[in-house]
């Protein structure tokens, strides 16, 4: 669910206008819903009740500070994947002890800001960087607070560019494995082993794949207790999916999922987190975009919009699906046609549908992507020159931009051009 809906003909963020938005900060531009994020966020939250549990907020999804901050103010705690993730989140009042460091590539550097700034616990994927991890934390006179993610070679069953559980995955550490590798982690004396991670990938529409990898994990609990280690802390990776064609079956809800978890995990008497991005932002965003021209082509009929690739690439990078719905809402009972949706980027790929039934569409409608909260915004680029497009976000009836248009001038003077050139 979410508070996207058409009211009086016109759609809605909560109860602003999406048209006004578009009349304020020009088109194209993303608008997320407080309500939305909080209620997803608290859907987890309340999944896990009766547990202790954090949720951390993945926000490589849509990593805004007042999106951090709205959700780190309802109580969530955050998933980060890079040193910049982690001064974000500190940035919009993220306690460093909510914060958990994810990432098969942490540099000595990231480490260090993390272990400096305060962290609750790095999710270790590797042998060498356990190496790295211990000496920088006792350079620093510090121990750091470790789970070590395991790959369960599980098969995800989802687009392979986001499946991470299986044995030929870059991610964690082979299962297999696993006992060696605590063993060798509790060695070094600047870790100290908290606990397990698994992530096993994203857009996950059915539990049994997250169901297999937590049995899994339930399993390894009691061996590497029994191999004397102090396994208190399971952290479950994100990765539950949305629907994106309402048209189809919907995913499990996190009440399910929050039933799973306690039905393989909660005999074990850990502490839960869990690290859901998508889901949380998802559908709590849209991306709106303006038609420049129809264009009658060889059989077809092209929309082009003033949204392009770079601005959402989930189409062109995943064949992803988003549902793409008129701002001014169709007359009952009007005929729709089949248009190709394209942006105005110099590649083919830049094609957001093909042949998509919508109502008769003209140059200068707004056009709203649905679904486009998660991995929308924070993947987009200035390719063709076309600066990053500005976020709002709305609250009941106020809106505000929380990242602005870079104008030209400030998109081309970060070039410089040396004297011997
Ligand atoms: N935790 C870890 C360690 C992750 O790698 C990810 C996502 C998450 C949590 C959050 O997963 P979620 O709940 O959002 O499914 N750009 C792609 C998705 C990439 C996901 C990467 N990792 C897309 O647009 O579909």
């Amino acid at each position: 669910m979410d508070h996207f809906l058409y009211k009086n003909g016109v759609l809605h963020a909560e109860d602003v206008p999406v048209a006004d938005i578009a009349a304020a900060v020009g088109t194209p531009f993303y608008v997320y819903s407080t309500a939305t994020l909080l209620r997803h966020f608290r859907l987890f939250d309340e999944a896990l009740d009766g547990m202790d549990h954090l949720v951390c907020y993945a926000m490589k999804a849509a990593s805004n500070q007042a999106i951090l901050k709205t959700l780190g103010d309802a109580g969530a705690g955050m998933d980060v994947v890079s040193g910049g993730e982690y001064r974000r989140a500190r940035a919009a009042g993220i306690p460093g002890d909510r914060i958990v460091f994810s990432g098969v590539g942490k540099t000595a550097d990231e480490i260090r800001t993390a272990l400096a700034g305060g962290i609750r616990q790095f999710n270790v994927e590797s042998e060498p960087e356990m190496e790295v991890l211990s000496a920088v934390a006792l350079s620093m006179g510090k121990v750091a607070p470790i789970t070590i993610r395991v790959n369960p070679d599980v098969d995800a069953k989802t687009h392979a560019k986001i499946a991470t559980g299986k044995s030929e995955n870059k991610f964690g550490i082979p299962i297999a494995r696993a006992r060696a590798v605590y063993a060798h982690a509790a060695s070094l004396a600047g870790l100290e082993v908290i606990g397990i991670d698994v992530h096993i990938g994203s857009q996950l529409t059915d539990l049994a794949p997250f169901e297999a990898a937590y049995q899994k994990v339930a399993d390894l609990t009691e061996q590497l207790r029994a191999d004397g280690h102090n396994i208190r802390r399971l952290d479950l990776g994100g990765g539950l999916g949305i629907p994106y064609e309402r048209t189809n079956a919907a995913p499990p809800l996190p009440t399910d999922y929050g039933a799973m978890v306690k039905r393989t995990l909660g005999h074990l008497n850990c502490e839960i987190e869990i690290e859901p991005g998508r889901l949380i932002a998802g559908n709590a965003g849209l991306m709106v975009s303006k038609v420049i021209y129809v264009k009658s082509g060889e059989g077809r009929d092209f929309l082009i919009l003033d949204g392009a690739m770079n601005d959402l690439i989930r189409p062109a990078m995943y064949d992803a699906y988003h549902d793409i719905i008129p701002v001014i809402e169709p007359a009952p009972g009007t005929e729709q046609q089949p248009y190709d949706i394209v942006g105005p980027v110099c590649e083919s790929g830049d094609t957001f549908a093909k042949q998509r039934m919508m109502p008769p569409l003209a140059a200068d409608d707004l056009v709203a992507f649905r679904s486009a909260g998660a991995y929308g915004a924070v993947m987009s680029s200035e390719y063709n020159s076309r600066p990053l497009i500005p976020e709002v976000l709305v609250k009941g009836d106020q809106f505000a931009v929380i990242r602005r248009r870079p104008s030209y001038e400030e998109m081309i003077n970060r070039d410089t051009i040396p004297e011997w050139v």
